[in-house]
């Protein structure tokens, strides 16, 4: 089966990349395949713009858009790998999905269009503060999204937060970390 993993980090050499690349050799053990949008490399745009609006109301979209709902609407699983800023994914991330799942394609009038989007789900985010439950820093972090996939149908997993990445996070956090998100892309299609 097919992964739809979306990676949203400018540089390379980020430890998102690394998760990223974890996930899928996960993926790959399960004997599935990964097909990688790097969002930053494809210098996607993260505007709606005022045509964009106008499309909507007729229930279309514009060409690059179209391509990531062909995409969406013929994989088997999304991903996304992202670093927090601000509590929120980059803003490419987020406007690829305020302009990709568009009403009409991933959901419809208010209810889910199971069967378009009925697809297991993983976030994978890189964090620079440590856990802290207390002031509920997951749910702020996560729910948000989980809402999001929720709303389209999709079934979630449960979100790898690797909390507590800094220069000077130890080698062996990290590990654990992309054992973690190997882990991740090996029990991607397991029930969610
Ligand atoms: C613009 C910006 C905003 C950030 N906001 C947060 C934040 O809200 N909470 C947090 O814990 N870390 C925050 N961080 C730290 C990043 O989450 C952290 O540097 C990153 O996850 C490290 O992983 P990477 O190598 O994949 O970039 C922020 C970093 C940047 C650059």
């Amino acid at each position: 089966m097919e992964v739809l993993t979306l990676v949203a980090h400018p540089q390379h050499e980020s430890f998102t990349y690394t998760l990223a690349d974890a996930f899928e050799a996960g993926i790959a053990d399960a004997g599935h395949f990964s097909v990688r949008i790097d969002l930053y490399e494809r210098y996607f745009s993260a505007l709606v713009s005022e045509d964009e609006m106008r499309l909507w109301e007729v229930g279309a979209v514009p060409d690059d858009v179209a391509q990531y709902q062909e995409m969406l609407g013929s994989t088997d699983a999304l991903a996304l790998i992202y670093p927090v800023w601000w509590g929120m994914p980059p803003a490419i991330l987020v406007g690829w999905l305020q302009r990709v799942l568009t009403q009409g394609f991933a959901f419809e009038n208010g209810r889910q269009r199971t069967g378009l989007l009925e697809m297991p789900a993983q976030i994978i985010a890189t964090i620079g503060s440590k856990d802290r439950p207390i002031e509920r820093l997951f749910e702020s972090y996560f729910s948000d999204l989980l809402g999001v996939f929720a709303y389209c149908g999709m079934h979630p997993h449960p979100p790898l937060a690797c909390w507590g990445l800094n220069a000077a996070t130890h080698e062996s956090v990290r590990n654990d970390y992309i054992n973690a998100a190997r882990m991740c892309g090996n029990n991607l299609f397991s029930a969610a």
